[in-house]
């Protein structure tokens, strides 16, 4: 008996190793029934490629799985290349409490040459939450964790997934340098709230391109400290349009610069492209060398705004002049 259950461990070891550098989720417990958490079993495969080395692959088989919030991180030291190939649905939980600590609900950190691709879907589960959400009316209030969230990593491509009903944004983006995002398919319903589809802040060198995006907030949203930016090929609707901001709320802020938006299609979408800054803003910054070129807009409400009193609310002090209007 003894010796049976040995060899049967062997045999387990062989195969997770052996199999070219693939991690798949089942082999690591997955039960992938939608039902039971599922987040050990991907942080468990997510470890074991992390710590090989070469090209490693993550695989998330077809199936639907439920998922808690998870952070992969790094540094991978030995990995050339870490492939997170998702064919499957992952679900996220509506219980808000468990997201208190958390980077969003499926985070990736501190990790260079990540590809995230497999065509599989992201379901945040948003609609349980969004009436929730008071930050459409509140300037101080507790943002509801996005979907999809990337902070420092390097190198990193996210091709042919989808995301639908995020809680908040479907993709944020903090402090990542060099990111290649194509093929991606957002949707959320347009009246849901700060359902952002891609949100970026302090990246330096972001290309997203050939994507559909409908959802009930910016496309695109461009805020502060990014730099070497270039959107295209996007069809956006319904939604707010890609936008540039909201600048100049908080004095950490650092200047926009380098921006590309063009060859894109917008319809039935409440703004095309917009910059937002809030008027009396506690430090000075710039946002300089924006392009935007051969957009389509149909059934558009504003299809080019400059706001340089940008206030979502109800009211905002207002009480300062603006200095240096461009
Ligand atoms: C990303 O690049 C920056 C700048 O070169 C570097 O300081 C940082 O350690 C890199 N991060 C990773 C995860 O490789």
């Amino acid at each position: 008996m003894k010796l049976v259950i040995f060899l049967c461990l062997v045999c387990h070891g062989i195969a997770l190793a052996s199999a070219s550098g693939t991690y798949n989720v089942m082999d690591f417990g997955a039960k992938a029934n939608g039902v039971t958490d599922d987040s050990q079993a991907f942080l468990a495969a997510w470890k074991q490629a992390c710590s090989s080395s070469g090209q490693t692959k993550v695989l998330v088989p077809v199936g639907t799985y439920f998922l808690n919030p998870v952070e992969f991180s790094g540094p991978c030291p030995g990995v050339q290349n870490l492939i997170f190939q998702i064919q499957g649905t992952v679900k996220a939980s509506t219980d808000l409490n468990i997201y208190k600590q958390t980077r969003g609900w499926v985070a990736f950190t501190f990790v260079d040459h990540l590809t995230l691709t497999g065509g599989g879907t992201f379901n945040g589960q948003g609609e349980a939450s969004w009436s929730l959400n008071n930050c459409p009316r509140q300037k101080n209030c507790n943002p509801l964790p996005s979907s999809l969230h990337f902070e420092y990593t390097n190198n990193t491509v996210v091709k042919d997934i989808t995301s639908i009903n995020s809680k908040f944004f479907h993709v944020a983006l903090m402090n990542c340098n060099n990111f290649q995002g194509s093929g991606i398919t957002i949707k959320a319903p347009d009246n849901s709230p700060n359902t952002d589809g891609i949100h970026l802040e302090s990246n330096s060198g972001v290309t997203i391109s050939s994507s559909n995006i409908g959802t009930g907030d910016d496309c695109v949203s461009i805020g502060q400290g990014n730099s070497f930016v270039t959107v295209s090929g996007i069809n956006c609707g319904p939604g707010h349009g890609i936008s540039v901001g909201s600048l100049g709320r908080y004095n950490t802020e650092k200047d926009v610069k380098n921006l590309i938006v063009r060859d894109s299609t917008f319809i039935g979408t409440v703004t095309g492209v917009r910059i937002k800054t809030w008027a009396n803003s506690p430090i000075q910054t710039t946002a300089q060398n924006i392009t935007f070129s051969n957009l389509i807009m149909k059934n558009v409400g504003n299809p080019i705004i400059v706001d340089q009193t940008y206030c979502p609310y109800s009211n905002c002090d207002n009480s300062v002049c603006i200095n240096g209007y461009m």
